[in-house]
């Protein structure tokens, strides 16, 4: 197996694409491709270069159609609970990622590929968006966080039709669910994750790794609790450069320059 089933485009200067590349299998979650996708991310993870990071399938019919079911046949335990070790794994890896993360759906994202999409930060769907976790129609559960992570995203009613009916939110549903912070034209998806990209870009680093952080682990706690976490985080970031350069830039009417310290 090469070493394309994730290609790595820079978008923008800071702004680092992986694209899932098998689009004749719907860019299916082969154990390989979980392994280069792990391989980018802790890549990714230590790289100052890469400021956000962007995921996106090959071709215009999926972004990621699950996990690859033809490497679940045979009913073999050990190697079906490995890839499900090594996924949980490198699925909590992208969540954790200390950098914004996007996810950027065009066609299918079903099982593994809408739980992709609901480790990242922000979602932008295209009109031609489908995301669904269908795995009861193979009679088994999701496995990559999404009973709980939709669960969290969007309800239990709504997580409760995608799961026991097998419904797909299409782009339209997923934005009005709020799920996706946009919609747009399939042509047009490449220019609006750049726009949400460039935004990002003027947020200061540290900052934006503790707000993702607060953002994911606060709903977990009791209120007064991840009210003190958010209060730390504050006081810390106020000792910064970054802290200080954003105040005097913001005073002097001037662009602050962050380095992320
Ligand atoms: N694993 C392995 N192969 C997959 C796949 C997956 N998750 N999803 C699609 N493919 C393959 C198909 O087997 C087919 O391969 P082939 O051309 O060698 O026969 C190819 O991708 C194209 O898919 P196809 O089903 O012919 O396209 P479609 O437009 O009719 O349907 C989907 C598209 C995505 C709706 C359908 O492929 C599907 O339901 N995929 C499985 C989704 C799923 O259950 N995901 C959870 C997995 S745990």
């Amino acid at each position: 197996m090469g070493d394309d089933l994730i290609l790595r485009h820079e978008l923008l200067t800071g702004v680092l694409r992986l694209t899932f590349n098998r689009p004749d299998k719907m860019n299916a979650l082969s154990t390989p491709m979980i392994r280069q996708l792990e391989a980018a991310l802790d890549s990714v993870a230590t790289d100052p270069a890469v400021r956000i990071l962007v995921l996106a399938g090959a071709g215009d019919k999926a972004f990621v159609a699950g996990a690859d079911i033809a490497e679940y046949q045979g009913n073999r335990h050990a190697a079906f609970a490995a890839y499900q070790f090594e996924s949980r794994r490198v699925f909590d890896k992208l969540e954790a990622l200390p950098k914004p993360t996007i996810a950027a759906v065009r066609g299918y994202a079903l099982g593994g590929g809408f739980e992709l999409a609901l480790c990242c930060d922000i979602l932008i769907c295209t009109e031609s968006a489908r995301l669904g976790l269908p795995e009861g129609r193979l009679g088994l559960c999701p496995g990559g966080g999404g009973t709980q992570r939709l669960t969290r995203a969007v309800g239990r009613t709504i997580a409760a039709d995608v799961m026991l009916a097998g419904w797909r939110l299409t782009g339209a549903r997923a934005h009005q669910l709020g799920l996706a912070a946009e919609l747009c034209a399939d042509a047009a998806l490449d220019e609006t994750v750049a726009a949400r990209a460039r935004a990002m870009l003027k947020i200061a680093p540290l900052a934006q790794a503790e707000m993702k952080r607060l953002i994911r682990q606060g709903p977990d706690a009791a209120l007064p609790v991840a009210q003190s976490l958010e209060q730390e985080v504050l006081l810390r970031l106020y000792q910064t450069h970054d802290g200080q350069e954003g105040i005097e830039a913001f005073l002097h009417k001037r662009e602050p320059v962050f380095r992320g310290e």
